[in-house]
C-alpha cells in the first residue's frame, strides 16, 4: 500500500510569504514543502505537494488520489469556503482528509467561518502557519499505522 500523501494548496497560497504576511506569515510555500518533505520523512511516509488556483484541477487531483495516494492534507483555501465540487470529490476519494488552515479562520470574516472540505475531514488544523501541515502528517501517519 502506498505511503505517499497528497498535499493539495488552493489559489494565492503561491504567493505566501508576501501575501499579507500578518495574517499568513512570512514562509513561503517552498518552505512549508521543504517542512512536509522532511516530516514525511521522518515519519516514513512520502508527500507529492502540489498548488493550483483552478478549482477543476484541484478536483481532477483529488480524484486521482484514490489510485495512488494513502491520504491527504488540504488547504482549499478560498475554495473551502464556496466549493462543493471539492467536497464532493473528497467525499469519492475514500482516503483520509486532514484540512489545514495557516490562519484561525474563526478569528476571521464570518465567510471564512463554514468550510465545505470540514465535511470529507477527519480533523482540521487552523491557526498554527506551517506547523499545521506537519501535524497533518502525523496525524495522517497514525491513522495509517492503526487502520492499515
Ligand atoms: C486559508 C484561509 C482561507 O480563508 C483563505 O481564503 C486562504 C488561506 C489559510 O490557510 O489560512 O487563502 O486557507
Amino acid at each position: 500500500m502506498s505511503r505517499t500523501i497528497l498535499v493539495v494548496n488552493g489559489p494565492n497560497l503561491n504567493l505566501l510569504g508576501g501575501r499579507q504576511p500578518e495574517v499568513y506569515g512570512r514562509e513561503t510555500l517552498a518552505d512549508i514543502e521543504a517542512l512536509c518533505h522532511d516530516k514525511a520523512a521522518a515519519l516514513g511516509l512520502a508527500v507529492d505537494f502540489r498548488q493550483s488556483n483552478h478549482e477543476g484541477v484541484l478536483v481532477d487531483w483529488v480524484q486521482g488520489a484514490r489510485d495512488s495516494h494513502a491520504g491527504l492534507v488540504v488547504n482549499a483555501a478560498a475554495y473551502t469556503h464556496t466549493s462543493v465540487a471539492l467536497l464532493d470529490a473528497l467525499l469519492a476519494v475514500e482516503r483520509p482528509v486532514i484540512e489545514v488552515h495557516l490562519s484561525n479562520i474563526h478569528q476571521r470574516e464570518s465567510f471564512r467561518h463554514h468550510s465545505y472540505v470540514s465535511r470529507a475531514a477527519r480533523g482540521m488544523i487552523c491557526g498554527l502557519g506551517g506547523q499545521g501541515y506537519a501535524l497533518a502528517l502525523e496525524a495522517l501517519a497514525r491513522a495509517l499505522d492503526q487502520e492499515g
